[in-house]
């Protein structure tokens, strides 16, 4: 991770206390923290940073279902992009939607030229973190790729390094997100939703972290339409994928606060662009 993240960055227990670096922290020549502490003032949690990954969640924190427990696994995170997700879009819409018809888009709706902090919620390797970084304003802002995988955070790491760009990573869950409310600029979240478990717990931090004029762009995955596609996905189910129909899942936004400002179905990839619902009573935690 990178010292401009600090600013970001609160304690998970805590929510709205910062965390500090400690001293004696390892750096890279380009500046990126690679071993050292993060420190909360507050409940004086400590959390380790190595190999340039901030861990907000230690040894402890365990898959909730066996798709996320396939993430976990070093190979899925070697192999998730070079084998799959570049042929993933195309495959699920059923017509053609390489990188760059999607991350146009991804980046259009996300608007990073806006500047400020955008989080890659569920970032796997990366993918839409690197996207929104080449096209950030130079100053005040940053992208942060939040995922609970060390090995895809890890991966994630390496490749935008290969392409040299300041990118943090943090390893911490989407239920639990370490910001302050009110201070991210964007959300994107390619694919994480229909596997990330307690959907209401992400929803509702999505809503929190939000600027007033923040976004979340979310590219999710629909329940098929054929009986074949439903069938494999009430089998997929058992593994704890998640499918809504259009009206399910555009209900579940809206009872969490996030109002549906347009939306895009290809096959069953669905790109929603999310706002603030301010007549949404902000939920408190602590
Ligand atoms: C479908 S992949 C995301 C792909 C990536 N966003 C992209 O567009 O290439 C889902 C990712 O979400 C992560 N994930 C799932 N549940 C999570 C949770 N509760 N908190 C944090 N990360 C989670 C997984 O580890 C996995 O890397």
């Amino acid at each position: 991770m990178y010292p401009e993240a600090l600013t970001h960055l609160r304690c998970p227990n805590c929510l709205d206390i910062p965390l500090t670096s400690a001293a004696g922290a390892r750096l890279a020549l380009d500046g990126a923290i690679i071993q050292g502490q993060l420190y909360c003032e507050r409940c004086r949690a400590s959390y380790g940073i190595n190999h340039g990954i901030a861990d907000l969640l230690g040894s402890r924190a365990l898959p909730d279902s066996p798709a996320q427990a396939t993430n976990y696994l070093p190979i899925t995170a070697w192999g998730y992009e070079r084998l799959w997700r570049w042929y993933a879009l195309t495959l699920l819409s059923g017509e053609a939607f390489a990188y760059d018809r999607e991350l146009a888009l991804v980046t259009a709706l996300t608007a990073p030229a806006r500047g400020g902090l955008f989080v890659d919620l569920g970032c796997s390797n990366g993918l839409y973190a690197r996207a929104l970084t080449r096209k950030l304003p130079p100053d005040r802002s940053h992208v942060i790729g939040i995922d609970h995988s060390l090995p895809m955070l890890r991966q994630a790491r390496t490749f935008a390094q290969h392409t040299r760009q300041r990118i943090s990573f943090v390893r911490a869950k989407a239920q639990a997100l370490p910001f302050a409310a009110g201070t991210v600029a964007g959300v994107p979240i390619g694919g994480s939703l229909n596997e990330i478990g307690d959907v209401g717990g992400c929803l509702n931090e999505v809503r929190r972290v939000l600027a007033p004029s923040g976004r979340c762009v979310l590219m999710s995955l629909a329940q098929a339409r054929s009986h074949a596609g439903r069938a494999l996905q009430t089998f997929l189910g058992l593994g704890g994928l998640m499918f809504w129909t259009d009206d399910t899942l555009n209900d579940l936004l809206q009872s969490h606060g996030l109002r549906l400002a347009a939306q895009w179905r290809y096959g069953i990839v669905v790109f929603s662009l999310l706002l603030q619902d301010n007549k949404h009573a902000i939920p408190v935690y602590q």
